[in-house]
């Protein structure tokens, strides 16, 4: 599905969020500013897609050495992060988020970006998270969510009438944007999805939200 989407999934993403996907991914990547900018930070970011989390991450080290991993099972999605950037700090890598290429306790932060939504099996990706961490490293999950009130009624209109119209218009396929705001429906609630991180070993779980709440940030530590 998400190889079928490659090609105009940048596009689409700035489209259907009238760009403000670019400044949740900021927002993400300024919150770790302070690992990013340490000597030798090891990042994994993980369900990278075309790697604009990564990039952001790159920016915000700014000057520092740190090192940043890309991850993907897409390979066409991988393909079009390595037209943007490649180089010493940041590689592109082809693997799963369940079953991660890496020894434990390799990386100071790992983050995922829209990503942990899509996975088989919730749980299981976050004891892989917490094995590839190291003791006090910590993790970021940038989700979607669904707001509440007025509002929330106008954002399913628009997410569930007329994203998944434009989005198969302009990728040219048909499941991929009416299997967006399903899924987002069925992910869990924030409080839910903090116990379920809790539940798998890490500490200090937190849930800020974006937007009014459309997109959040879920934070812990190993
Ligand atoms: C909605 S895209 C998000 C891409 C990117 N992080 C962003 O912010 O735009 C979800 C990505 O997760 C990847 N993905 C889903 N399940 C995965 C898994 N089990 N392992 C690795 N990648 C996965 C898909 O290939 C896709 O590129």
């Amino acid at each position: 599905m998400f190889t079928s989407i490659a090609p105009r999934y940048d596009l689409l993403n700035h489209l259907l969020s009238f760009n403000v996907d670019r400044l949740w991914r900021r927002t993400t990547a300024k919150t770790f500013a302070h690992i990013l900018r340490r000597p030798h930070s090891q990042v994994l970011d993980l369900c990278c897609g075309t790697g604009d989390l990564s990039l952001a991450l790159r920016r915000q080290a700014a000057r520092a050495d740190a090192k940043i991993i890309g991850a993907d099972f897409s390979h066409a999605m991988l393909q079009r992060a390595a037209v943007k950037a490649v180089g010493p700090t940041l590689r592109w890598i082809e693997a799963d988020a369940l079953s991660l290429p890496f020894p434990e306790s390799s990386f100071d932060l790992v983050t995922c970006a829209f990503g942990f939504r899509n996975l088989a099996n919730y749980e299981a990706g976050l004891r892989e998270i917490l094995r590839v961490l190291r003791p006090e490293g910590e993790c970021g999950i940038l989700e979607f969510g669904e707001p509440t009130g007025l509002l929330g009624k106008m954002y399913r209109l628009y997410f569930k009438r007329v994203l998944p119209a434009v989005g198969v218009v302009v990728s040219g396929v048909k499941g991929p944007y009416n299997y967006l705001p399903a899924s987002v429906a069925r992910f869990p609630e924030p409080q839910r999805l903090l116990n379920s991180i809790r539940q798998a070993g890490f500490r200090e779980a937190s849930w800020r939200p974006y937007t009014f709440g459309i997109a959040g940030l879920y934070r812990a530590k190993k």
